[in-house]
């Protein structure tokens, strides 16, 4: 009795094990349209999701119940100057943590366009300019700034007094005991940290493309054949002729490092933004950069960055090179949100006007010489690199 279970056990474990073969060679996998090479540079976009680093300076980057105040604090009015406006107002998750405008509105009319927030904890610096070395500073300067919150130290610490759940809540975790006696700046400082904490947790999911990396990762035609073949011919276009790769790489398809690509920088008669020149001034100037006494975690590989930065002419007209995710979700594009669609970003940069670039050393961007169809596929491209 027990043999024949022992056999009939192997006759189905060997069918099972034909079955699954003989399966695998009828499928027929798509010709690839992939080197290796160019299968080794689709790797380097992966895998995904991925390791967030904790906020540089911030005790209270990772912690559940930071998080959570944080996560309240994000939508609350009280920390604009006329009560008028929280982060929400312009960073709502239902378009990426971004707003829709082309230019932001706050309290005065901005000349850049809001930012999303997902995966913002990957970034090394802070806005278009990178002008904030971390998540905390980036958190302050918008409450504080004339144009966006207009908000002032005092009346924020005073309002922020008045909130109970704050101070039990850091109580209770064990955070802080005694934040109700800190000092203006001390408490505003803190708040901030934990709306930090809570940016770091918006993270995006999984998209076609990650979908199309894990398939090409595992050698799994079935998956492979999932992901649209004109997604595949853009994606071949984005790694090869058009060198998008080269400033656009790694999971997030973002070097964190600052470029000129040609976008105008006139905001107005005579007036300029300087981009990246402007946000080097910003971060070494800022009382709450790494450097400064609100360091919370003093790591010295993080102060590293903002001790080396230097300002040179060529930082004129730079800007960080933004994210490729959840395009679908941020659109109009660019710092000034120039571009309303991904096939008008397509055309910026296939018809570039090379003349137009300020700073020596981006010799990578150059007209490209792609059909319309070409572009239309690096569109599709783009388009499933959001959830
Ligand atoms: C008036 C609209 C507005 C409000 C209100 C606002 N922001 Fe922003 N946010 C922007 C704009 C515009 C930028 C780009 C700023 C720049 O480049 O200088 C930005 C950029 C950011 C960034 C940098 C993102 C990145 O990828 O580097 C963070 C973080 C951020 N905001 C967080 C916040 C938080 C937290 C609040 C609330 C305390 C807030 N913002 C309130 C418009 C706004
Ligand atoms: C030299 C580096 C570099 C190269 C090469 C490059 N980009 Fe960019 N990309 C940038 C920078 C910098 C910005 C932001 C410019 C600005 O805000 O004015 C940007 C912005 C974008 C945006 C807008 C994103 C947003 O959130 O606003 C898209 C989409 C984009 N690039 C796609 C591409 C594609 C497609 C290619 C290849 C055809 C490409 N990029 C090549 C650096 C580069």
């Amino acid at each position: 009795m027990k043999n024949l279970t022992c056999k009939l056990v192997i006759v189905l474990l060997l069918n099972l094990i034909f079955a699954h073969t003989g399966h695998a060679d009828t499928k027929t996998a798509e010709p690839s349209i992939f080197s290796d090479d160019e299968i080794r540079r689709i790797l380097s976009f992966g895998p995904w999701p991925t390791t967030m680093p904790q906020d540089a300076g911030n005790e209270f980057s990772g912690i559940l119940a930071a998080e959570k105040l944080g996560e309240k604090l994000f939508s609350d009015t009280d920390l604009s100057g006329d009560k008028t406006l929280s982060c929400e107002s312009c960073h709502q998750a239902a378009n990426g943590f971004a707003d829709q405008q082309p230019l932001s509105q706050g309290v005065q009319q901005h000349v850049r366009n809001t930012q999303g927030l997902l995966n913002v904890g990957m970034q090394r610096w802070f806005g278009w300019d990178g002008g904030a070395d971390s998540l905390w500073s980036a958190t302050l300067r918008p409450m504080l700034s004339e144009i966006e919150m207009a908000g002032d130290i005092q009346t924020i610490a005073t309002r922020l007094r008045t909130k109970h759940y704050l101070f039990e809540t850091l109580k209770q975790s064990g955070l802080h005991d005694k934040a109700l006696s800190l000092p203006d700046e001390e408490l505003v400082v803190l708040a901030a940290k934990t709306i930090a904490a809570y940016m770091r947790k918006l993270n995006s999911g999984t998209t076609a493309f990650d979908r199309y990396y894990t398939a090409l990762n595992n050698n799994d035609i079935d998956g492979q054949n999932q992901y649209p073949k004109a997604a595949k011919r853009g994606l071949k276009t984005f790694i090869g002729d058009a060198n998008c790769h080269v400033c656009h790489f790694g999971p997030n398809f973002s070097n964190g490092e600052f470029h000129d690509i040609g976008r105008p920088f006139f905001t107005d008669i005579g007036m300029v933004d300087p981009g990246r020149y402007a946000g080097i001034k910003r971060v070494r100037d800022d009382r709450y950069n790494l450097l400064g006494t609100y360091n919370g975690t003093a790591e010295p590989s993080e102060i590293r960055k903002t001790n080396s930065v230097k300002l040179v002419q060529d930082n004129f007209g730079q800007w960080r090179t933004p994210s490729l995710r959840n395009l679908r979700l941020t659109a109009p594009y660019m710092h000034d949100g120039s571009l309303s669609t991904l096939r008008e970003v397509v055309d910026a940069y296939a018809d570039i006007d090379t003349s137009r670039l300020h700073s020596k050393g981006e010799s990578i961007l150059k007209p490209l010489d792609l059909s319309n169809s070409q572009r239309n596929d690096l569109v599709e491209f783009l388009q499933t690199l959001t959830e």
